[in-house]
């Protein structure tokens, strides 16, 4: 199976299509990312808060797949904001990865209350200098986050991974992130929460293509442009969410799920909410 790449601003290819590994532990982990590789995912997603990087990295380690052929995701965690801090949280996930550089390096939350994902920025763009991050991006960035970072550091993320589906599907911020050549990943891309694989149209359209309710919303995001990272330890869905680049939703299926969006408000504050 070959997953189609996007070309990022920072002039690296990214895959489509990858593999979530949120709530998985080291061991649930290593076996989910070593099949999923097998299968043929190249991007795997984690990041320090999910505390199973070393699971993520034995199962890059076991697949066999050359590392140059992966792309691989971490992320900066709201307790290692700051400039120092930024640096020695990369440091620690490269070590737990098993890993000399990563792919994609992303601030996880702004925490716009701590007032640091700007030097926390720095400390990135710093560390990709050094070889150390290949592309430097946020995640749960807002249009105001991303126009002072911006403006304060002259550098544009090359990746904005945002909570998005059928149900939220953020069309004002991503038009805003696509004006500035920063890609959009979606997170929670099956909507669960919203009950995005029990709606109606969703199951039309997957009975008219003869695909599964996942097939087609993973399609949604892919057809246009989307990065995706479908979570799934079984590999039979591995290996489903992985087969979308050989159909096509049609116009009219977009214009009808276009119809399930909740609205911007819908998704999670980004002003208000904080993990670390
Ligand atoms: N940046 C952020 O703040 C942020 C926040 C949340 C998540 N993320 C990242 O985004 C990834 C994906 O988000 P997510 O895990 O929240 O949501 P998701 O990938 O949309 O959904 C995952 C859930 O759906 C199930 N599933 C997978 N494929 C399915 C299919 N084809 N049909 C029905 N159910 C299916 C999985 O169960 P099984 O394992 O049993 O298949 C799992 O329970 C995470 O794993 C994480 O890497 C980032």
């Amino acid at each position: 199976m070959t997953i189609p790449t996007t070309l990022l601003s920072s002039g690296h290819e990214m895959p489509l299509l990858g593999l979530g590994t949120w709530p998985l532990d080291d061991h649930a982990s290593a076996r989910a990312v070593a099949g999923a590789i097998g299968l043929g995912y190249r991007l795997i997603d984690t990041a320090s808060r999910y505390e199973n990087e070393i699971g993520v990295g034995q199962g890059i380690a076991a697949s066999g797949v050359d590392r140059a052929d992966l792309f691989v995701t971490t992320k900066l965690r709201g307790a290692d904001q700051g400039y120092d801090a930024t640096r020695d949280a990369l440091r620690g996930s490269l070590d737990r990865l098993g890993l000399d550089y990563v792919d994609l390096y992303l601030i996880h939350w702004p925490l716009p209350r701590l007032d640091r994902y700007v030097e926390s920025y720095r400390a990135m763009i710093d560390l990709a200098a050094e070889g150390l991050i290949r592309s430097i991006g946020v995640s749960n960035f807002r249009e105001h986050h991303l126009d002072r970072l911006i403006a304060e550091t002259s550098h544009v993320p090359a990746v904005n991974q945002i909570q998005l589906s059928p149900a939220l599907a953020r069309t004002g911020l991503r038009r805003f992130l696509t004006e500035r050549g920063i890609t959009v990943e979606g997170w929670s891309p099956l909507g669960q929460e919203e009950g995005v694989l029990d709606e109606p149209v969703i199951q039309a359209i997957a009975t008219a293509h003869g695909r599964t309710v996942g097939q087609v919303v993973l399609r949604w995001h892919v057809q246009q442009g989307i990065i995706t990272i479908p979570k799934s330890a079984r590999p039979e869905r591995q290996r489903a969410n992985a087969e979308i680049f050989d159909f096509e939703l049609t116009d009219d299926d977009m214009t009808q799920i276009a119809s399930l969006d909740r609205g911007e408000d819908a998704a999670r504050d980004s002003d208000e909410h904080e993990e670390f």
